[in-house]
């Protein structure tokens, strides 16, 4: 697969310079390399020294007990007033935060820094008044819109962690996360808009509520499709209240505690090489350094005249670090868009808010291209003079197009490699220094110490590739997973002695630079979205019908991957007749899965098949279930505990279902 890859990637020769006007005026220039490389501390020590402290640190980093390091320690701050009210004591309350547009066309808000500090204000206090104190964990289960953000922002003033599940996660995957970290209230919509059409939250929030026994104390529900929901009032000793009721009442004067730069921030699940999410956990100081810094340095933020937008959902990681706590700590004007990318809507959004900074995806930019250039060559979209990539490696097709085609071949392009662990961009072009490679990440930040090692932890030479590992910590880097430190030991640090394995291949090519190659491990990236094999087998195997399964992520021209499954039936479900598995099976797992975890996590492809391909230790051999996925010849079986498998599997594969 590293090889298929590869292959696609090297084809685009073209190199792209900064342009001059960037280079020149550019927030990070070249020698911050040799800075960052001379005294890595100071550098870092300088980058914090961007944020409003409460009590300045001692000590910027222990990295005494490795893997769990500390940084800034022993100062103190809070993430909500370094990205709200410092802004306005600074004099910059009438600027705007959020430009907001609804997925109805009509629906717009634009919400400066001053109104942004009342609400988050008015939120922390309505928190308070419904019981929740520092180091309670909150869950947060909305669509795109602004009191997302707001939620989040009271949450850290209060120092109380959240945790944000993406509002297309079901109610099965609410109900594991909110018990897993143990939340006490539950902040959602009644529903939000998607493609056109309101669609429910709530009822997923009740039922997972109605899972996690007396946990929940309280949900608190903002009005934003006005659909009717189930309605559990406190008065009758229920939980649920509005947002309108608790929030709009409170003062907007809240005076903010200070906390240790080593307090929670927030725990976010994501998808490992197991059935069971990993509840990464931020910590405050560091992780707004890394990400405030990164923001300012890869996107060159000017805050007074940039209008930014980053495109992820707040459910995610970027959505948190590129979305919320960066931009805003730099007091960024951006624009948070509620829907998906329709043809045409994106374009008319730049061409209306004058979007300067773009930060996608390559599925995003896959689609637009397959929808055709016509579309934003309608509209002007001539303010743009950077654009980002985040979520899987550009492929140099879609480079180019976003370069031509969005960019007007005049804006740079970064692209960003990091994951929900390390928090903050790890791998970039610095826009004003580095000319780019399609297909290439380039370098490490300064900063930031990457390198590529074979089997026993020896560095490639150039042209070879390996593992992709981080050699020194970094201020955003999750501290533990939620309440499993062993895991956290086991799953990233040890690999190798002293080395983060991040769980990517990549390549670094005779220029030093690094290409990523994708996963080396279990773990799937559909759409710039992490998905683990184990967990999707977990959920078709909870399926009656189904006695054994086998995920694979394959190689899918818009989504990066896509979701392919191959299951044993259990005597009895195998249909009489019309070939194993009819196509209502195929239809029923993927509803089945859709239920379990969520749509993004539907199999585009359901196999049934009479036997797995297994190693004599019983370890199923996906890359030869891989090779069938992708049309491709089987690779090779010899350390398959039965050769003929494969055989028996590639004549079924045929009489399954495919879409
Ligand atoms: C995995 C992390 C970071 C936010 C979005 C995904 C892949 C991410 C790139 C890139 C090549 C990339 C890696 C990584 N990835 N960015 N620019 N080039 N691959 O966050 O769900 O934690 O996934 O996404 O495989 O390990 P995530």
């Amino acid at each position: 697969m590293a090889e298929q890859t590869l292959t696609n990637l090297t084809r685009e020769e073209q190199r792209f310079e900064p342009p001059a006007d960037l280079a020149e005026h550019a927030n990070v220039k070249e020698e911050a390399y040799a800075r960052a490389n001379a005294d890595r501390a100071a550098f870092w020590a300088e980058a914090a020294e961007r944020l409003d402290w409460g009590r300045e640190w001692d000590q910027v980093l222990d990295w005494s007990n490795p893997p769990f390091a500390k940084w800034f320690v022993g100062g103190t701050l809070n993430a909500s007033v370094n990205c709200v009210d410092r802004h306005v004591a600074a004099g910059n309350g009438g600027r705007v935060a959020l430009h907001w547009v609804g997925e109805p066309d009509a629906d717009t808000r634009s919400i400066t820094y001053a109104q942004l500090k009342a609400e988050v204000s008015r939120a922390a206090n309505a928190l308070t008044a419904l019981g929740v104190r520092k180091g309670d964990r909150v869950a947060i289960y909305m669509p795109m819109i602004p009191e997302a953000v707001v939620a989040m922002l009271a949450c850290a003033r209060l120092g109380a962690p959240h945790t944000v599940v993406f509002g297309g996660f079901s109610a099965d995957a609410l109900a594991s996360r909110i018990i897993d970290c143990g939340a006490r209230v539950v902040i959602t919509a009644d529903g939000g808009y998607r493609r056109g059409a309101p669609s429910a939250l709530k009822p997923a929030v009740d039922e997972a509520v109605e899972k996690t026994g007396e946990m929940v104390r309280n949900v608190v529900v903002v009005r934003r499709t006005g659909q009717d929901v189930a309605w559990y009032p406190t008065e009758e000793g229920g939980r649920d209240v509005w947002w309108h009721d608790v929030v709009d009442g409170a003062s907007a004067d809240h005076t903010p505690e200070m906390h240790d730069s080593e307090h929670p921030l927030y725990v976010m699940y994501t998808s490992g090489t197991t059935g069971k999410p990993k509840g990464i956990l931020h910590t405050t100081g560091g992780y707004l350094v890394g990400t405030s810094f990164t923001h300012w340095e890869v996107f060159d933020l000017k805050p007074q005249t940039d209008v930014y937008w980053c495109t992820a959902d707040v459910g995610w990681v970027t959505g948190h670090s590129y979305m919320v706590y960066g931009p805003l700590a730099n007091g960024a004007t951006q624009v948070m868009y509620e829907g998906t990318p329709e043809k045409g809507r994106w374009w008319k959004i730049v061409q209306d808010y004058r979007v300067t900074i773009l930060y996608t995806a390559p599925t995003a930019i896959r689609t637009f291209m397959k929808q055709g250039r016509e579309i934003p060559d309608g509209f002007d979209l001539s303010s743009l003079r950077l654009l980002g990539s985040v979520g899987e490696p550009i492929n140099p097709a879609a480079y180019v197009w976003y370069h031509e085609v969005i960019g007007g071949s005049r804006c740079p392009i970064v692209d960003t490699w990091w994951q929900t662990e390390t928090g903050q961009i790890m791998i970039s072009h610095l826009p004003g220094v580095t000319a780019g490679k399609p297909g290439s990440a380039m370098k490490a930040l300064p900063g930031v110490v990457v390198d590529v090692v074979d089997d026993d932890a020896r560095p490639v030479a150039q042209g070879n590739s390996g593992y992709l590992v981080l050699r020194e910590p970094w201020p955003a880097m999750l501290r533990t997973l939620w309440g499993d430190d062993e895991r956290f030991k086991e799953t990233y640090w040890s690999r190798w002695e002293g080395l983060y394995f991040a769980g990517d291949g990549a390549k670094l090519d005779e220029d030093g630079d690094l290409w990523l190659l994708g996963r080396v491990d279990d773990v799937m990236n559909v759409s710039g979205h992490r998905l683990s094999t184990a967990e999707i087998e977990s959920a078709l195997v909870s399926h009656p019908a189904v006695a054994e399964a086998a995920v694979v992520g394959a190689a899918d021209p818009t989504t990066g991957q896509a979701v392919c499954a191959f299951v044993i039936l259990r005597d009895r479900a195998t249909p009489a007749e019309g070939g194993v598995g009819g196509a209502d099976l195929g239809e029923e797992l993927r509803r089945h899965v859709a239920k379990e975890i969520g749509p993004i996590a539907k199999p585009r492809q359901v196999m049934v098949v009479p036997e797995l391909p297994k190693t004599r230790s019983g370890k199923i051999l996906r890359r030869l279930l891989k090779d069938v996925a992708e049309h491709r010849e089987v690779g090779d079986v010899t350390t398959l505990a039965d050769s003929t498998v494969m055989d028996l599997i590639k004549s079924a594969s045929p009489s399954s279902k495919e879409e």
